[in-house]
């Protein structure tokens, strides 16, 4: 018996404003943003810089989601139709933010983010393309699983406060109270996300094997805020924030 968890309340946003202000955290807006100054990198990142991000700035004014639609349609098969992936190993597309995804195609294309089913299914696509996908799967609603009832009241817990002892901030700061993530820093949404997909997302940033090259934790921006925090995680933890995330709507 699966039951959809009831979304962080305002008092932990506020909270995870508070603690985002206080470790400096990297609210890092994409070039061109509007209203947002970029700001200085994590504190953590270690090494040179990653090259420049293979992003295009603004795929909402670049992309149209009409033209996204008729490129889409080969990837429902795996990632269901309008990106409500209805497969657990095949990440929910729909609502996500598009930054976020104009990013990873970017990321599978040039081979950064290494996968043996993602890396054909970009390998044709101009950026045009990828940002018309973006902003058509973003525009979509997401729907899904429901939480796990055995798990999620840990996972809340981890989700809204993180452990302070260790050193894990709460993934509210960033993912936010309804899981819709950060559009304008490009943060992923995990609403509403499988959470099978989560856990081998959680292992491979623990693992360092989401993003291949010498500067792998740099793949991104900020992908090296997950590299650090999932290192940290233990397997149960894992778990319980994956089924928690799942049903966040
Ligand atoms: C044959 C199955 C299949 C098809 C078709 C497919 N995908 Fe995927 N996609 C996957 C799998 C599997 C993953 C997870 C890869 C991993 O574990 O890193 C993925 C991951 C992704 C991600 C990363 C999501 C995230 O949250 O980081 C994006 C974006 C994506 N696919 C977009 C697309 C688009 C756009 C298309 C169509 C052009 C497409 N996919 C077609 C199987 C597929
Ligand atoms: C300081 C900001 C920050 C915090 C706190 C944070 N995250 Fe993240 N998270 C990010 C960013 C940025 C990315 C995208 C990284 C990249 O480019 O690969 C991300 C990516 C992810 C992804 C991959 C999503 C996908 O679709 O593949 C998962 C899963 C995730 N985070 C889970 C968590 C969990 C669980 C926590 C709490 C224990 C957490 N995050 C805390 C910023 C954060």
């Amino acid at each position: 018996m699966a039951k959809r968890v009831p979304p962080a309340g305002a008092a932990a946003a506020l909270l995870s404003v508070a603690w985002a202000a206080a470790a400096m955290l990297p609210a890092v807006s994409r070039a061109g943003t509007p209203g947002q100054a970029p700001a200085a990198g994590p504190a953590t990142q270690t090494g040179s810089p990653a090259a420049a991000p293979p992003v295009t700035p603004d795929p909402y004014a670049d992309g149209s989601a009409q033209a996204g639609a008729t490129k889409a349609a080969v990837c429902f098969s795996c990632h269901g139709p309008d990106g409500n992936s209805q497969s657990p190993t095949f990440p929910r597309l729909a609502g996500q933010n598009a930054v976020y995804l104009a990013e990873q195609l970017h990321l599978f294309r040039d081979g950064i983010r290494q996968n043996p089913v993602m890396q054909p299914m970009t390998a044709g696509l101009s950026d045009q393309d990828i940002d018309n996908l973006a902003v058509f799967f973003a525009a979509q609603t997401p729907s899904g699983l429901e939480a796990d009832p055995s798990y999620w009241k840990a996972g809340q817990a981890l989700y809204l406060h993180g452990d302070a002892a260790r050193g894990v901030p709460g993934c509210v700061a960033c993912h936010g109270p309804t899981g819709r993530g950060n559009p304008a820093a490009g943060y992923p949404a995990l609403e509403a996300q499988q959470s099978v997909y989560v856990v081998s997302q959680l292992q491979q940033y623990a693992n360092g094997s989401r993003y291949s090259g010498s500067n792998a934790p740099n793949a991104t921006p900020n992908s090296i805020i997950m590299f650090d925090i999932a290192k940290q995680l233990t397997p149960e933890e894992m778990r319980d924030v994956a089924s928690y995330v799942q049903g966040l709507r």
